[in-house]
């Protein structure tokens, strides 16, 4: 049977929302409605370039019924608030990461959530791309043997601009953090989904090289519950910076992921195995260096999630459990080594 067109609006019309709405009019089975933005004349110019309605005004916006499905693109700190809302009044929802800034907001969008009835899904746009995929599979086939070490590095560069033009970046208030809550959470999701859940996480965290609120590089120890021991650093005070790299080392070999692209898998039947193929992901220089096949992934996954009548790849329990570490390794910063505290899922949702 012939599915129905998942009808979309998305709320705020800034980087993200450019990236949304580019997704929707590629994605077969979506459609964009109508955009929203505090700031009318962006959510004009959006419309005009994407042929869809515009709004200034969540309220009127929530109550459009031809909308089944929000993109909430708002600053971080304001996901919450614009979640519940617009769950209120039964939308769907795609919420940007991080999910909220901490977990008192994130447990909000997860009661909203559970009394609605609505499909929420938590961007994490790496666990759609292929090469992520093959990382997980090699990691539960058991090729590498059991994962003992693991590096992340998220060495980006950010220049005063992007903190300053903003108005929210760097922010505690609207951000939640700096370096690890905004660049990094990309890595902390990846990290959590393929080596499952961290019982204790040391920090330590500075603001060295920008005049912002939170911190600016960070590095921190985590111990995942399946034993493996690995080192994060998280930093946006860099002049130039590095793609992102993630190496796992397990008992019996180990893989780098380079942002999205394996780049090496070593086992001990194969030997070493070098894969080819440069990535399109450059944010680590440019935060709009962002292939268009991520939010595609995104936006196909969830349609299919709503067809289908199963969870997102990443739902809303997996966006408060990527925030509970990061919550934790801010918190290790101050008080000492912290237990992350995570949210169980619920066949419900
Ligand atoms: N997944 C990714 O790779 C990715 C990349 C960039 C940003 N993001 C996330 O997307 C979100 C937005 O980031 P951005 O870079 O697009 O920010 P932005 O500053 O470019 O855009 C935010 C937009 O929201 C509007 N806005 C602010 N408050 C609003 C409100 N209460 N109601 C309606 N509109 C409001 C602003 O006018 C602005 O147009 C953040 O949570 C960020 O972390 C994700």
């Amino acid at each position: 049977m012939e599915q129905k067109p998942i009808r979309f609006g998305i709320l705020g019309c800034g980087l993200a929302g450019g990236f949304h709405a580019a997704a929707i009019r590629a994605v077969e089975g979506a459609e964009l409605r109508a955009v929203c933005d505090a700031a009318i004349d962006r959510a004009r110019a959006f419309a005009a370039k994407y042929c869809c309605g515009a709004y200034g005004d969540i309220e009127a916006f929530a109550n459009d019924e031809d909308i089944d499905a929000v993109c909430v693109c708002t600053p971080s700190g304001y996901h919450a608030e614009n979640a519940v809302f617009l769950l209120e009044r039964n939308k769907h929802l795609i919420i940007e990461k991080p999910l909220a800034v901490d977990l008192r907001q994130a447990q909000s969008i997860v009661d909203a959530a559970k009394k609605s009835g609505r499909t929420v899904a938590s961007v994490a746009q790496l666990r759609c791309c292929k090469d992520v995929r093959r990382l997980k599979d090699i990691l539960v086939s058991g090729v590498i043997g059991r994962p003992v070490s693991a590096q992340l590095s998220m060495i980006y560069h950010r220049d005063e601009a992007y903190y300053k033009d903003s108005g929210w970046h760097g922010t505690l208030a609207l951000d939640g953090g700096g370096a690890l809550i905004n660049q990094g959470i990309h890595g902390v999701d990846l990290l959590l989904w393929l080596l499952g859940p961290v019982r204790r996480v040391s920090a330590a965290k500075a603001t060295l090289r920008h005049d912002i609120e939170a911190e600016d590089t960070l590095a921190a120890l985590l111990e995942f519950e399946n034993g493996c021991l690995c080192t994060l650093s998280a930093a946006t005070s860099v002049s130039h910076g590095q793609p992102r790299t993630l190496t796992v080392f397990g008992t019996q070999g180990s893989a780098v992921l380079t942002e999205d692209r394996l780049t090496s898998l070593v086992t001990e039947e194969g030997g070493l195995v070098i894969e080819t193929g440069e990535s399109a992901y450059l944010s680590h220089a440019d935060p709009g260096a962002i292939p268009e096949q991520a939010h595609q992934n995104v936006i196909r996954d969830f349609c299919e999630a709503l067809n289908e009548n199963r969870r997102p790849i990443s739902d809303v329990i997996d966006g408060c459990n990527a925030l509970a570490l990061i919550r934790a390794a801010y918190d290790a910063t101050e008080k000492g080594p912290q237990t992350p505290v995570f949210t169980e899922r619920e066949d419900r949702i």
